[in-house]
């Protein structure tokens, strides 16, 4: 939720500022802006809208080719999205600027104070005091570093802050408390940035910054301290992805190249997992075998598509390790006070690591003493490297605002994650856990088998571009990818959309049905209990009622050929992992269908890609 860029070096800030903020745009797309230090003054521009309309504003009036800068796309919490609103904002004296990203809690009493001291403020936002506050500190004649160390030593809530002084041109200053910042290092130049992408075309050396940290980049250096000004270090990795991985690559839409890069991302994620003995391993995980073996319970806390992922996960350990699961949305977990204990194991799962939500969710189940274990995909993101052990996913950067390939990965996560307690606690043999290995190791073939249908898949969005609303029936592991490709058409297609369990339909939903209404139904595989023939019985009562019924089902079912208007095949797999073949066409569906209704499918309205605030 908001980009952040700063730059010190040797090249034109203006154009590693605004490359920054184009890779970033997907954190939000309110506004954005940019400030750069001339000569001892502050020059800045700033727009409503998309990147786009910066550019043409800069375009027209040029900024001066200077070497450090600041900028900012914005997600309007405080204040409409206007000019007047947009980042950066810049004290009275014009001698500082700042962006920000998070929220100033107790910005209304600051602001009070400053107000009555005869600050006018220019903006609506929680950000500017803090412009003014930092003014005020280097008016007693310290540095910007230590201005900011004070500064935010006096701030509630969550921010990351970055700032310049138009007196000391060589220096940006930053500081995150709850809200994500690294720092890129290059030679002769140095970077900041809400994740790597801001600077990956620079340099794949970052750093990550504790929380309540104040981090110093001039062009020679990079010097981190905490808010109370004791020294401290930043961990320095190598980011494993270069620029191509954030490109479009031909696609029009990142999120149409992530769908296809699932198969690669399922790969990679699955990659490494076993060790010579044969054995599943886990080699982040940090937590030890005892740990988990002590585990009498697991609650899954997550947000969005990543609860969907979690829902999966419940489907999975308790059937293969019979340890009971709960799944909670992050929002909710810590007010009804669960019960947690030091044997209760809490899983996070968060695509981007920085969900303010699932980060304080998890922060509550420590307090309380339960193990936290993550799943992420973003290396060097706050909640991993709060959890007491990480499952990373290899899914590369995510950068459609809809989540894909991070599902997919997550997916592949949490049966690792389930096949390895049930290995530690023996409620598995080993030769059935390889076996899960195999058919998982298949994976990204039948995925790719999926994608190669996609055609069909498109036709089908084409013939719904009229449609009002679209409904998504699933059972078993197929009832959270029905929630899911529901979640997708809404967000992306802002279409009314809504995922059900087939065998709920019966208790209310099967009211909404009425002729030519679509429905997409996941089919589960033939085979034990009766999953697949109840989930048939419910296709034949809505289309019974006129609806038109769109049907996922493996390869040689015909039993459900007289009832699917439309067939779409999906792999032979089992039941647990279908899933991972289920979603694609959903996925697809709901890009096309986007597409063809003319939105903005990388940068939905109202959206933004990770969502620092609760
Ligand atoms: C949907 C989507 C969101 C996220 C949710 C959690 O396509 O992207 O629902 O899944 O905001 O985000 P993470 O996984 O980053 O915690």
């Amino acid at each position: 939720m908001c980009g952040i860029v700063g730059y010190v070096g040797d090249k034109p800030a203006e154009g590693v500022v605004i490359e920054g903020l184009r890779r970033l745009e997907y954190r939000g797309y309110d506004s954005a802006g940019i400030a750069l230090v001339e000569a001892g003054s502050i020059v800045s521009d700033k727009r409503a809208g998309k990147l786009a309309n910066l550019e043409k504003a800069i375009a027209e009036s040029p900024l001066p080719q200077v070497t450090t800068g600041i900028g900012h796309t914005r997600w309007a919490t405080h204040g409409p999205p206007t000019d007047r609103n947009a980042h950066p904002h810049l004290g009275r004296a014009r001698r500082v600027a700042l962006v920000h990203n998070g929220i100033i809690e107790n910005f209304a009493e600051l602001r009070g104070r400053l107000e009555s001291e005869g600050v006018e403020m220019a903006s609506d936002t929680d950000t500017e005091i803090a412009a003014h506050l930092l003014e005020e500190q280097l008016e007693t004649g310290v540095d910007l570093t230590v201005a900011m160390q004070n500064v935010c030593r006096g701030l509630h809530g969550a921010f990351t802050l970055v700032a310049i002084d138009a007196h000391d041109p060589d220096r940006v200053v930053a500081a995150r408390r709850n809200s994500p910042l690294v720092v890129g290092i290059g030679e002769g130049e140095n970077f900041l940035g809400s994740d790597v992408a801001a600077f990956i075309e620079h340099t794949r050396e970052a750093m990550e910054l504790d929380q309540d940290q104040v981090v110093t980049i001039t062009r020679d250096g990079v010097s981190v301290s905490g808010f109370d000004g004791t020294p401290a270090e930043g961990r320095r990795y190598h980011v494993d992805w270069d620029l191509s991985a954030a490109e479009k690559d031909g696609h029009d839409w990142f999120m149409r190249k992530e769908i296809f890069e699932q198969p690669r991302a399922v790969a990679d994620s699955l990659l490494g997992r076993r060790g010579t003995d044969g054995l599943l391993q886990l080699d982040e995980m940090r937590l030890s075998d005892q740990d988990l073996r002590d585990v009498d319970k697991i609650i899954i806390i997550a947000a969005g598509t990543s609860f969907y992922a979690g829902m999966v996960a419940k489907y999975a350990i308790e059937h293969w390790c019979r340890i009971p699961v709960e799944v909670e949305l992050a929002s909710e977990f810590r007010y009804r006070d669960p019960i947690l204990t030091s044997d209760t194991l809490v899983v996070a799962i968060s695509q981007s690591g920085e969900t303010a939500d699932t980060l304080q969710a998890i922060r509550h189940a420590r307090e309380q003493r339960s193990k936290v274990l993550s799943i992420c995909n973003t290396n060097g993101s706050t909640i991993p490297r709060e959890s007491d052990g990480v499952i990373y996913t290899h899914a590369g950067p995510e950068i459609g605002v809809a989540s894909t390939k991070g599902f997919l990965t997550q997916l592949v996560a949490c049966y690792l994650l389930a096949l390895y307690l049930a290995q530690v606690k023996g409620t598995r043999y080993g030769d059935e856990i390889s076996q899960v290995m195999d058919q998982l190791d298949q994976m990204p073939d039948h995925i790719q088998t999926v994608l190669d249908k996609a055609e069909q898949v498109y036709g089908l969005a084409r013939d719904h571009v009229g449609s009002r609303s679209v409904l998504f029936l699933g059972r078993h592991a197929g009832y959270p990818v029905a929630l899911e490709g529901a979640l997708k058409l809404k967000e992306i297609a802002y279409l009314h959309a809504e995922g059900f369990a087939a065998g709920e339909l019966k208790h209310g939903p099967i009211a909404l049905v009425e002729e030519g209404l679509p429905i997409l139904c996941v089919v589960p595989p033939r085979g034990r209990d009766q999953l697949h023939d109840k989930m048939i019985s419910g296709i034949q009562e809505v289309r019974a009622r006129g609806a038109r019924t769109l049907c996922l089902a493996e390869e040689g079912d015909t039993t459900i050929v007289p009832y699917a208007d439309v067939l779409i095949t999906l792999p032979q797999v089992p039941v647990l992992l279908q899933p991972l073949v289920a979603v694609v066409p959903l996925q697809l569906f709901a890009c096309e269908l986007a597409t063809q209704l003319g939105h903005d499918v990388d940068q939905p309205r109202n959206l933004a890609k990770s969502v620092t605030v609760e």
